[in-house]
């Protein structure tokens, strides 16, 4: 079924197809038969859920300024748990990690050699010379934030804090790739190359994920793909920027007791920051940090 001029866009605007994305779709139609992996409609957002979603990522925002100003050495994940769980909650939030499916917690906290999803304990006691991820995901009227951080607790080794700026810096180097109708694998390749250069190593297996309307959509978000692969970025596409960074090899493993802690195969430390991006007509919007 082809739709006309002047009915109303699928994109649920309400605006006429003519004035909203007619021209977005013969570009696409352009790239698409020119071999380019395509984002599907539903994954792109329109000015009503793209508010919605700015709306939820406040939550996030002010969760995560909430962690920066409380964490310290002594404290345990299960307190980091308790208070994203609290914070959320009054103001109108529900944490997206608890009970999805099947994480126990309402925030993942991961320490050291662990890459990711480390589930809060009060067993795990944050010390001096600790480096630690807090991942941080809200829902708001079905709409979905994530963003992670960084903490450096006490006296952390140079080595160390080194990684963690790199990592940093990592996501301002795949930011400057985010552009309308060029592909993902320009950004996943130029963080691979900047965090190389700097001698660290990228993990393969896991990566970032389209989000909003859900937790994870699609895309699948690599940051070990190659320029001008992968899917093409269009205004109004929605995606985390999260590249793990090990200081020795990109090898991981999973724990099989608990089925969620990733930790690297070599012990040593990983690093990761994350970022929720809309892609829109001339760049990027930073909707979570
Ligand atoms: N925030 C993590 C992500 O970036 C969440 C992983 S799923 C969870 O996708 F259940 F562990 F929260
Ligand atoms: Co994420």
């Amino acid at each position: 079924m082809k739709l006309g001029r002047n009915d109303r866009c699928w994109c649920g605007s309400g605006k006429k197809y003519k004035v909203c994305h007619e021209r977005f779709d013969s570009i696409l139609d352009f790239h698409k038969a020119n071999g380019s992996v395509v984002p599907s409609r539903k994954i792109i957002k329109n000015e009503t859920q793209i508010q919605g979603i700015r709306e939820s990522a406040k939550i996030n925002i002010a969760v995560l300024d909430y962690v920066t100003e409380h964490i310290k050495s002594g404290i345990t994940t299960a307190e980091i748990d308790k208070w994203v769980y609290e914070q959320t909650t009054a103001m109108g939030g529900i944490p997206a990690p608890l009970n999805y499916e099947g994480f126990p917690k309402s925030v993942c906290t991961s320490i050291n050699d662990v890459v990711c999803h480390g589930i809060p304990s009060k067993n795990a006691v944050l010390k001096d010379g600790d480096i630690i991820n807090v991942d941080v995901s809200t829902i708001l009227k079905g709409y979905f934030s994530d963003s992670s951080r960084m903490f450096c607790i006490g006296s952390v080794s140079l080595e160390k804090k080194r990684l963690v700026n790199i990592a940093k810096q990592s996501l301002e180097v795949g930011l400057k790739k985010v552009k309308p109708w060029r592909h993902l694998g320009d950004m996943g390749q130029a963080i691979n190359d900047f965090v190389k250069a700097n001698g660290y190593s990228v993990v393969r297996e896991i990566g970032g994920h389209g989000i909003g309307l859900a937790f994870h959509e699609d895309p699948w978000v690599s940051y070990v793909s190659r320029q001008g692969e992968e899917m093409l970025m269009v205004p109004g596409m929605m995606f985390t920027i999260e590249p793990m960074i090990n200081m020795g090899s990109h090898r991981i493993n999973i724990n099989q007791t608990d089925g969620w802690t990733v930790t690297t195969k070599d012990g040593l430390s990983s690093a990761q920051w994350e970022i929720q991006v809309l892609v829109t007509e001339d760049g990027y919007e930073i909707i979570a940090y």
